[in-house]
């Protein structure tokens, strides 16, 4: 299919003609001599500076309530500069974990520079986990400090009585002048009023550790996918080459930093190529977002499928709201064939799939300006980048067009995750041969664009947000009436999946709607939101394998109205 609002190819990125992903040229293109060290947290903000543009507008945030807040270039280097330096006074050191556990408030922003600059580890976790949640991730990372604020604060206070290696916890929002009501171990930042402080940011290189981002699987706690100061090289490859933004344009990422996408792209990408960032901290709402992008003047616009489900279930925008938009992506679902081509009619263009993970750190496949999109398709390969389907059993390249397998990528790449924190067997079963296994199963067509045909383990995608069924279940254990239980994901018309739980009651408990209730709400509370069971069923016996492992392959199947496959080890 041509697509007829296909932008002009993008223009030679750099000096080769073809845009390359190779590292010397993207080196170049960014300013940075192959031999000589150089921080991501100065590049995303001092070097902007340097070149003469301290005074663009790097940041344009608002929040629910209308308030809005204009932060330069400059304004990135002097507030990260008092971030790096406060948290060095305090006695973080290189290589500490320091988590961020914030909503979008400026501050996340400044305090992810001042934690690169000074070479610590940021650690960002989505300011909806709850204590249970939170703690896990604490304390699988030993993490040494939270900076968070009084909306968060009691998560992380009653986490942290289990967490011995938790030196401090630092509050944004505690006012000048206020009497501040600070615990032990607890002090305040607020780098807007802070004196200013000069700080030299370390000198790292490609390998040094510069994020600890969670994920969930199957099986066991999430595990921290670990990543470099490197890695800017291929995010600002792709956010280039794929979401096609210059240094002139406004853009907008509705992911939360909690998640990679708020970070590879909700600031590495856009601010290693100099682009001005709008940042609305407030949740949907398709009105509201219809008018964020015409007050900013948005021209690129970075979201994922549940939103645009759910603008496509409100009213449409008015025409001129959206004259300013040139290009809009998609990341973290399937994107309907259906919401391409509504977004054409409805949006004035369609949206551009793109496929990756947090482990791959940046793109890999994507619909790229130029490229005719496929709706229904995550489109191809990024320059760079090579991908392959594998035979399930021989896990060698399966050759027939269409024919689904393995997703996989040949390494390495410069923002391919560098192990998980701590699990070193689970890293390494990743890689079969000379492939990286993504975890999802596709297909790849006669004209060399890929299909996403489903993930291969148990692991729940809803609304974009990956949940561990394991936590679930663990969780669940925990509620008083639970005896077993077992998670799987059920198709969702806005969410694409919800969790739905399967749970054996103990002895002495029946199942109502009153229970079924009170354990979804356990699970919000303790858990997270996004984790909640959305439906229930109370069963007798959960399936099992003859080794009494659950069988969660089977009750999800019937979920998706799927053949239950194999179930020559069932136990009966
Ligand atoms: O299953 C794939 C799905 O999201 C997973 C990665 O989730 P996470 O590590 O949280 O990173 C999310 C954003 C990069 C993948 O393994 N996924 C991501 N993009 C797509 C997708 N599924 C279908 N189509 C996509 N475009």
């Amino acid at each position: 299919m041509n697509d007829p609002h296909a932008l002009p190819a993008v223009a030679p990125l750099f000096n080769g003609g073809q845009p390359s992903y190779e590292t010397g040229a993207l080196r170049l293109a960014l300013g940075l001599a192959s031999d000589k060290p150089f921080n991501l947290g100065a590049l995303l903000s001092d070097r902007l500076c340097v070149q003469g543009h301290g005074d663009r507008l790097a940041l344009v945030w608002e929040n629910h309530s209308g308030l809005r807040k204009d932060f330069t270039f400059d304004d990135l280097r002097r507030y990260s500069d008092v971030w790096a330096a406060t948290l060095a006074d305090l006695g973080i050191v290189a290589g500490d974990r320091v988590c961020l556990f914030l909503d979008r408030v400026p501050d996340l922003y400044f305090a992810f520079l001042g934690i690169l600059k000074l070479g610590a580890v940021a650690q960002p976790l989505f300011s909806q986990f709850m204590a249970d949640a939170l703690e896990v991730r604490l304390a699988d990372a030993d993490t040494r400090a939270v900076i968070t604020t009084a909306r968060h604060v009691e998560k992380v206070r009653s986490a942290r009585v289990r967490l011995p290696g938790l030196s401090w916890v630092i509050l944004t929002d505690v006012k000048p002048g206020a009497a501040p009501v600070l615990g032990k171990g607890e002090t305040a930042i607020n780098a807007e009023t802070a004196p200013p402080r000069a700080f030299t940011p370390l000198a790292a290189n490609d390998d040094t550790p510069s994020l600890l981002h969670y994920t969930s699987g199957t099986t066991g706690r999430p595990k921290g996918a670990q990543h470099v100061h490197g890695s800017v090289l291929s995010q600002f490859a792709t956010t280039r080459h794929v979401l096609d933004l210059r240094p002139e344009d406004v853009y907008w990422c509705t992911a939360d930093p909690g998640w990679v996408t708020g970070t590879s792209y909700g600031i590495i990408g856009p601010w290693a190529v100099g682009a001005t960032q709008a940042v609305f901290e407030a949740g949907f709402s398709a009105p509201r977002w219809y008018e964020f992008i015409a007050r900013h003047r948005v021209t690129v616009f970075y979201t994922a499928p549940t939103a645009i489900r759910m603008l496509m279930k409100a009213p449409p925008p008015a025409a001129e709201q959206l004259v300013s938009l040139r290009h809009m992506c998609s990341v973290g679902e399937p994107l309907n064939p259906a919401a391409v081509l509504w977004a054409e009619r409805v949006m004035g263009r369609p949206f551009y799939d793109t496929y990756w993970q947090t482990e791959t750190g940046a793109i890999m496949i994507a619909n790229v300006p130029g490229l005719p999109i496929k709706p229904g398709s995550m489109g191809k390969p990024v320059p760079g980048i090579e991908a392959a389907i594998l035979d399930a059993q021989t896990h060698q390249p399966v050759t027939k067009p269409g024919a689904p397998g393995l997703l996989a990528f040949r390494p390495p790449w410069p923002s391919m995750f560098r192990g998980y924190f701590k699990a070193e067997q689970t890293y390494q079963s990743k890689f079969v041969g000379a492939y990286y296994l993504t975890g999802d199963r596709g297909s790849v067509d006669s004209d060399g664009y890929y299909w996403f045909v489903g993930r291969d383990d148990d692991v729940i995608n809803t609304a974009g947000h990956l949940v561990g069924p394991f936590e679930v279940e663990s969780a669940l254990l925990r509620h008083p009436a639970v005896a077993e239980s077992a998670a799987v994901s059920k198709p969702d018309p806005t969410f694409g999946e919800v969790v739905k739980s399967f749970i054996v009651l103990r002895p002495g408990y029946a199942g109502s709607d009153e229970l079924r209730l009170d354990i979804m709400n356990f699970v919000r509370k303790h858990l997270s939101p996004l984790a909640m069971p959305h439906a229930i069923d109370f069963v007798d016996k959960l399936p099992k394998t003859r080794s009494g492992k659950i069988l969660r392959r089977m009750l999800r199947a019937q979920e998706w109205g799927e053949p239950v496959g194999d179930l020559s080890s069932l136990d009966d």
